[in-house]
């Protein structure tokens, strides 16, 4: 959860009067979670932002699972989906279950021609390649490779790429993000041994308020279907809002990686929880300074999560190859780590440039047909020598 953010024009005092030059009122809307129980934020719209002019029917976009039971080390090569022109269609599930669906996507043109909402999930984006800006209606957040994207549920927003060659990887969760809490004081403010703190959260700076009536198409999403429907007032119309719940940008080059005399193990590298599943980041970092450390990591069996790791650049040393864009899938109750010879030759060097983003959910994902697509079917056999 974001802190408190302000933009724009607000008034006073909450569910008050708030006066357009022309005497007429703004419109108040309540962005709440949990059922009103939770974070929330309080925006002012130009129009109300219930102005439907059609309901379109329900188009089931349900990933289709290859492989429903798991029990393999996998890899895919992420770059080998292919480019599209447009953001939805671009957005290809790999690896899924109950709680999070992970895509990939090379979307080639920035998404103008309609808005999108996931109005049941949360979405972090990581921008592997690209930079633009998120348009949002809290305002907008101009992004690089490296950003983590969080963009909360019920957010409509746009992109624009500046760029056409662009690779993200993308996180949907029915959950909602959070920092980890052990890095949360009682007062909701990030501690000191947190890896990242305030200043690199970057939330909306620039608010669009468009003062326009016509036909504006919004996709909405909901579990497994997207609705189209059009809105007689465009989206982004806001004048003001105040609260917990926007979207935000975090870079994996802010984090500040924790590191120690021996192996650290692999919460030191978290950025984001749900109650489902983890986030971590891989950053360059300075290696283990006992004189006798082992640099590579240990051969770890972390019962009660499938781990994926997603690499974004650098040279990772506990594996023989590893690509851009690749993904490695390795299942709980399957021990894993370093590949022959990795050991030995980690010895002696004293730091990495690698960079990864890492995913631990704690239900078993599936396989989607498309990853099996791109999938290195001997990933599983590869420590042997
Ligand atoms: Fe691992």
């Amino acid at each position: 959860m974001p802190h408190y953010k302000k933009l724009g024009s607000i008034p006073p005092k909450r569910h008050t009067q708030f006066r357009k030059t022309d005497g007429s009122l703004y419109s108040e809307q309540l962005v709440s979670t949990a059922g009103f129980s939770d974070v929330y934020s309080l925006m002012y719209h130009n129009y109300p932002p219930t102005l439907v002019k059609q309901a379109g029917e329900a188009i089931n976009v349900q990933p289709e699972v290859a492989i429903e039971q798991n029990l393999q080390c996998r890899s895919f090569l992420g770059f080998n989906i292919s480019p599209k022109e447009d953001y939805l269609e671009s957005r290809v599930p790999v690896l899924v279950n109950q709680d999070v669906n992970i895509y990939l996507a090379a979307p080639t043109k920035s998404l103008t021609e309609y808005f999108f909402k996931n109005s049941g999930a949360d979405e972090m984006i990581f921008v592997h390649f690209g930079e633009g800006k998120l348009r949002t209606t809290y305002g907008n957040i101009n992004f690089h490779s490296g950003d983590h994207l969080i963009i909360p549920r019920g957010t409509i927003y746009q992109i624009e790429f500046n760029t056409s060659e662009n690779r993200l990887f993308i996180v949907e969760s029915y959950l909602p993000y959070r920092y980890p809490k052990r890095y949360i004081n009682n007062m909701g403010q990030l501690l000191e041994h947190a890896p990242f703190c305030e200043r690199d959260i970057r939330g909306p700076e620039e608010l669009e308020t468009h003062d326009e009536k016509g036909d504006f198409k919004v996709i909405i999403k909901r579990k497994d279907y997207i609705f189209p429907y059009v809105y007689a007032s465009h989206p982004f119309d806001v004048i003001g809002w105040d609260g917990n719940h926007y979207p935000y940008a975090f870079s994996i080059h802010d984090f500040e990686p924790i590191t120690g005399r021996v192996h650290q193990p692999p919460p030191v590298h978290q950025t984001f929880e749900t109650d489902k599943f983890v986030v971590c980041a891989f950053v360059p970092r300075l290696y283990d300074y006992h004189k006798l450390s082992i640099p590579a990591p240990y051969n770890h069996s972390n019962v009660d999560s499938d781990e994926v790791l997603y690499y974004v650049d650098g040279d990772f040393m506990s594996r023989k190859s590893v690509e851009k864009g690749q993904i490695t899938l390795h299942p709980l109750g399957i021990p894993h780590g370093p590949h022959p010879r990795a050991v030995e030759k980690s010895i002696g060097k004293t730091g990495t440039d690698e960079i990864a983003v890492m995913v631990d959910t704690f239900n078993p994902l599936k396989i989607t047909k498309q990853a099996l697509g791109i999938e290195d079917t001997n990933y599983h056999l590869s420590w042997l020598d």
